[in-house]
């Protein structure tokens, strides 16, 4: 078949997308990977859609699709230890055991957070020695039970309040910001073959609650206490995002601390029901985010938190709101989709000016593509 020439540019145009998957991209864009969390079938946020775990397995599995995935609840305080001394890792296992079938990296999450945690460690009154062995105990049963699964651990998750003080959890409460310390200092010890993480949510522009993550990673560096990671959750929202710049500034201000840098648990919700407009302004800021991260050279990977909506937490938290991810209800893809893979195909920004002084700094190949 022969094709008009515009209609044969059409075709060249339309093909890489028509056949685009994010993990390619991203290891074409010199990123590690492209993930996405996912929750054993049992845990998933919407039951009652078991017919549609083929077509989400199969596309969970892929992977040019997604490199890289993370238990959405299944290692958490809740599941691992629900109570002192019984450990669980029923759900978490379903999860890592996918990952290794498949291929894929597990970043596992979480060790040390005051949310999804037992209840008898939260309300338990506890002396500052009680509570420094039950952090070890666990840190040191649950990371030993995954030893050598995990590119990374979320080690702590959430400890700053916005303004960048310690949130008053029974962590913080009793043990004052050692408990930071100790769990860096159980989990380095127990499997150090992962990368650990301080994990939070708006830590994705500089302001104070940045800097008080910046403030963790000198704590534990001037300490001696290994860090090699601050993990951006990126729950943003379609209407208020950081823009490129502020996210760019504030990943370079991680990174200068000698730590990567990734985003975790990406997700872009809107108000419901979706509109073209809304689904413009997520594309834009899934493209944002996920050119940061290819753009600055401490960003090693992206992952969604999960990418099949009816799977999304956003609709059960944020009554209205919703469509956060990338495949809608019925498997199609949004445009913010097609908006990650043109992040990490296109020079868009100020990206080209970046990757010059990276070459100047012979800092990366990675962007040169
Ligand atoms: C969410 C899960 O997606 C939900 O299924 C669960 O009910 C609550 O937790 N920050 C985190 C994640 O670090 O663990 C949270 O995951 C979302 C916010």
């Amino acid at each position: 078949m022969r094709f008009h020439p515009v209609v044969s540019v059409l075709v060249a145009i339309s093909a890489p997308l028509a056949t685009a998957q994010l993990n390619s991209y991203a290891k074409k864009a010199g990123l590690k990977y492209f993930g996405a969390a996912t929750d054993s079938p049992g845990q998933r946020e919407r039951a009652g859609l078991e017919a549609a775990y083929p077509q989400y397995d199969a596309i969970i599995r892929g992977t040019s699709e997604f490199g890289q995935t993370t238990p959405t609840n299944g290692q958490k305080w809740l599941f691992t230890e629900p109570e002192r001394g019984v450990f669980n890792f029923t759900e978490g296992d379903i999860v890592a055991s996918r990952a290794a079938e498949n291929g894929q990296l597990l970043r596992c999450h979480t060790l040390v957070w005051h949310s999804q945690l037992a209840p008898w460690v939260e309300e338990g009154y506890w002396t500052p020695e009680e509570l420094r062995a039950i952090i070890v105990e666990h840190i040191t049963q649950v990371m030993g039970h995954y030893k050598g699964q995990c590119y990374a651990w979320d080690v702590v998750n959430e400890a700053l309040n916005e303004d960048g003080t310690y949130r008053e959890s029974v962590f913080y409460n009793v043990l004052g910001e050692d408990f930071v310390k100790l769990a860096f200092s159980t989990a380095a010890e127990i499997d150090p073959s992962a990368k650990l993480y301080y994990n939070d949510y708006n830590l994705e522009s500089p302001g104070a609650k940045s800097e008080g993550a910046i403030r963790i990673v000198k704590l534990l560096k001037e300490a001696e206490i290994r860090i090699d990671g601050v993990g951006m959750q990126a729950h943003l929202t379609a209407s208020g995002a950081p823009t490129l710049d502020q996210q760019i500034a504030v990943m370079e201000s991680y990174g200068a601390l000698g730590v990567e840098i990734a985003l975790t648990e990406l997700d872009v919700r809107v108000e419901m029901p979706t509109n073209e407009t809304s689904m413009a302004w997520q594309a834009e800021v899934y493209k944002n985010s996920v050119s940061a991260c290819v753009q600055v050279s401490a960003c090693v990977g992206v992952t969604i938190w999960d990418f099949y909506d009816p799977f999304s937490w956003v609709p059960a938290v944020f009554p209205g709101e919703g469509a956060a991810l990338l495949w809608f209800d019925d498997f199609t893809k949004h445009p913010a989709y097609y908006a990650a893979i043109e992040a990490m195909t296109k020079k868009t920004g100020n990206y080209t000016c970046r990757s010059k002084r990276r070459v100047t700094e012979n800092k990366r190949s990675r962007r040169l593509y």
